[in-house]
């Protein structure tokens, strides 16, 4: 499929969307604490799209089951909501979802700290997985190709000894949740696609602080580290400006 130009009506549309999005996830963040479950989790996001009045763009998207993606610890992405996984203080858990309103989708994902117990490292983690992904908008800018954002994003994290995964990227968003192009959170400056204005990308760097390779566990979804360490993951849908870049889901 062609890359998708978007008007500045559809930007318009896929900012509130993305708005919907953000309030969700501020929403859900309240809930974080020790002892909450992730199913927890899901029934707030479930609730609180509903008052918005948008529609989960996860739940059925290839069978996924669920409203949002709840990553706990050495899980990467796509981790199922359970009323059995029950968080626990020092723990760390990303929060990624989407939903659609008036036909145009928005797509954002954070990661949370669990009480008060979570170490330094990790939470350098999450920060610099944070940086990264503000390091990757940054890139962003007509003419600029995604291996410069990418390279942005990488350059943060392996400055600090953490990896970038590679077998899930970020990717083009609108009437779609998953439009060309793919968007790799590693690259080299100047390859790539070329950004143009109104185009509209969800970036999402996955951050291992051990090695960067992944394995997809029995349910299917659940993707985690192969070397247990743990992984931060944040997302943001962004659209490429005349200036630079502007992000929908802030
Ligand atoms: N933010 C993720 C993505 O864009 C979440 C997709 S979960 C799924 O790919 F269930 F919808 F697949
Ligand atoms: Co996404």
């Amino acid at each position: 499929m062609p890359i998708m130009i978007k008007t500045p009506q559809e930007i318009e549309k896929m900012r509130r969307s993305g708005q919907v999005v953000r309030e969700v996830l501020e929403h859900v963040r309240q809930f974080v604490k020790p002892g909450a479950s992730t199913q927890d989790l899901e029934n707030a996001a479930v609730g609180k799209i509903k008052e918005l009045g948008a529609k989960a763009a996860f739940k059925g998207y290839r069978g996924y089951p669920c409203v949002l993606c709840t990553s706990v610890n050495e899980e990467v992405v796509h981790g199922i909501p359970s009323a059995e996984r029950v968080l626990r203080d020092g723990d760390i858990v990303s929060i990624d979802t989407g939903v659609i309103l008036d036909g145009y989708y928005g797509d954002s994902a954070i990661t949370v700290a669990v009480g008060q117990k979570v170490s330094p490292r990790t939470q350098r983690l999450l920060a610099v997985t944070k940086a990264s992904l503000e390091r990757g908008i940054e890139a962003i800018k007509p003419g600029a190709t995604l291996g410069d954002v990418g390279a942005a994003v990488q350059e943060v994290v392996e400055a600090e000894g953490f990896s970038v995964v590679r077998e899930f990227v970020g990717h083009g968003i609108g009437t779609r949740l998953h439009e060309d192009p793919q968007v790799p959170n590693y690259g080299r400056r100047g390859q790539g696609q070329k950004l143009r204005e109104g185009m509209v990308i969800a970036i999402e760097p996955m951050v291992n602080a051990g090695k960067p390779d992944v394995q997809v566990l029995s349910d299917g979804w659940t993707a985690v580290t192969q070397d247990g360490s743990l992984s931060a993951h944040f997302e943001h849908t962004v659209a490429v400006t005349a200036e630079g870049a502007t992000i929908l889901t802030q």
